[in-house]
């Protein structure tokens, strides 16, 4: 009896934890059925290597097929994975499909060939915020082996990108980690953590997925590694020969060559040359330029060959404040287009390392409400997204608030608008992101202590008639309304998506 006693009140318990976590997720399952993600428009450079795995949700295996292909690219049909050059100049309406047993899904993809990359905002895992200097190859190739096993990639994440200290420093205690900055050919060393970093690209190419990589244009990186400072050139020849797809370009050291109060064309000269070399090598590598929003970057960015600038300083000191750093970000929304966005830093939630003491990650600061409202955020503002947590570590919340395909949608729409942001009181605020099918994405945002009635006024917002409103992190619909009403929690956005 007692037994039986001890029994049903550890199912109880099992119960009771199972659906605390389970209330937390607010997303459905992905269903068995394939379901194709990712952007629908996707700029890439002619006559380039060209790498694209399409991102599709469902159960394995499944076939791939792709419609109106040019004859210089091809498709793996078991994984999806598309390898090649790039065509000639052009758009090319493709249509990607994917069957399994359960059923089939489409998607258009606009492939345009010229001069433009990131045609939406870029996806992807940046080690930095789990890692700091303990980082090495075994982690990264493992961070690519987790985007695929746990569906990151089926949403669109596809960046690799390892941050600072992949090179050697010279200050520390690990002595693998130590040692010349340059060999006597002047090529950068990277520390004895990342023995192959061709081997490095090549396995992550492997995948589908593409790899980025950091420097500075300073003589040092900011935690003393060794920098690009006058190696630009053969730098960024290496990057593209190890085949690197992406270069975080941080400031750091580059401040005792010229100080941040330096008149403008001193501040943009490091950023230009870096951005020009990168033209020209025989990759598309997308150019993130790093260097905390001095002399408005938003407003040259692109100029020098930027595809996302840093528009402020590190988000890893200032998590307690994201809703101040995304309305900060967003007064910079109408310097920001397809091609070039406003980059307000990484998702970090999960487990993330304590930026201020380097530490071990460990869960984030962060309630359930606010992991949803700093994905909602960043999706509302087109802003590049780049988990920068532990991937061994990632669970089942935390990978329902990374990769809601419909939230995501909202990040990538092909349009590239940022939210617009209309403020309601000093703490509760609506943003309005235009869609490119005519609808709107809505984020209710309350950066209050309190959860508060907040409305959305369809008059206010510029709509004639009754609309069409969707639950995106429910995946829901609600019905067509004259307005919408709802009850905000503390720090939450309630996240929709409306159309006639
Ligand atoms: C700066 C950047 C961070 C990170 C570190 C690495 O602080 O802003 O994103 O790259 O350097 O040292």
């Amino acid at each position: 009896m007692y037994a039986c006693r001890r029994l049903l009140f550890a199912v109880f318990a099992a119960t009771c934890l199972t659906s605390k976590a389970d209330s937390q997720i607010l997303t459905p399952k992905p269903q068995p059925a394939p379901r194709v993600n990712g952007p629908t428009i996707y700029g890439a450079r002619p006559g380039h290597p060209f790498l694209y795995r399409i991102p599709a949700q469902g159960e394995r295996p499944m076939k791939f097929s792709v419609k109106n292909l040019p004859n210089t690219l091809q498709l793996d049909p078991d994984t999806g994975i598309i390898s090649g050059t790039t065509p000639g100049r052009g758009t090319y309406n493709l249509r990607f499909k994917a069957k399994n047993k359960h059923g089939s899904s489409q998607r258009t993809f606009r492939l345009v060939s010229g001069d433009t990359l990131s045609l939406t905002p870029s996806m992807g895992w940046n080690s930095w915020y789990a890692h700091y200097s303990r980082i090495t190859d075994k982690m990264m190739r493992e961070a690519a082996d987790i985007m695929i096993s746990t569906g990151m990639a089926d949403v669109g994440y596809q960046y690799v990108n390892v941050d600072d200290c992949w090179m050697n420093t010279d200050v520390g205690n690990d002595p693998q980690r130590i040692g010349p900055f340059r060999d006597d050919h002047g090529t950068i060393m990277p520390t004895k953590h990342f023995p192959d970093m061709k081997g490095l690209a090549d396995y992550i190419h492997s995948k589908g997925l593409k790899a980025g990589l950091y420097t500075s244009p300073g003589p040092l990186t900011c935690t003393h590694c060794g920098g690009a400072y006058e190696h630009e050139a053969q730098d960024a020849k290496q990057f593209a020969d190890w085949g690197f797809d992406f270069l975080k370009y941080d400031w750091c050291s580059y401040g005792h060559i010229t100080p941040r109060t330096a008149p403008l064309p001193e501040l943009k000269k490091p950023y230009a040359t870096m951005g020009a070399l990168l033209q020209q090598q025989n990759r598309d590598i997308l150019y993130n330029l790093c260097q905390y929003g001095m002399g408005n970057v938003w407003e040259w960015g692109t100029e020098v060959g930027g595809q996302s600038w840093r528009t402020s300083g590190d988000l890893g000191f200032e998590l307690s404040k994201i809703f101040a750093v995304a309305l900060k970000n967003s007064e910079h929304r109408a310097f920001q287009k397809p091609g070039g966005w406003n980059d307000p830093d990484y998702i970090q939630i999960g487990y993330i390392g304590n930026a201020r003491g380097g530490g071990l990650p460990a869960p984030c600061p962060f309630t359930p409400t606010e992991q949803y409202s700093f994905m909602s955020l960043w999706s509302l503002m087109a802003s590049p997204l780049f988990y920068s947590g532990d991937m061994t570590k990632l669970d089942d919340f935390t990978l329902n608030v990374l990769c809601n395909p419909e939230v995501i949608d909202i990040n990538q729409d092909a349009l590239g608008e940022g939210a617009n942001v209309l403020r309601l009181t000093p703490t509760t605020f609506i943003m309005v992101k235009n869609l490119e099918d005519g609808g709107q994405a809505i984020g209710l945002c309350n950066a209050s202590e309190e959860q508060t009635s907040m409305t959305a006024n369809w008059s206010a917002l510029g709509f004639k008639s009754k609309q069409h409103v969707r639950d995106v992190w429910r995946q829901k619909d609600l019905g067509k309304m004259k307005q919408f009403d709802t009850i905000v929690p503390k720090h939450g956005v309630v996240l929709l998506r409306v159309s006639n």
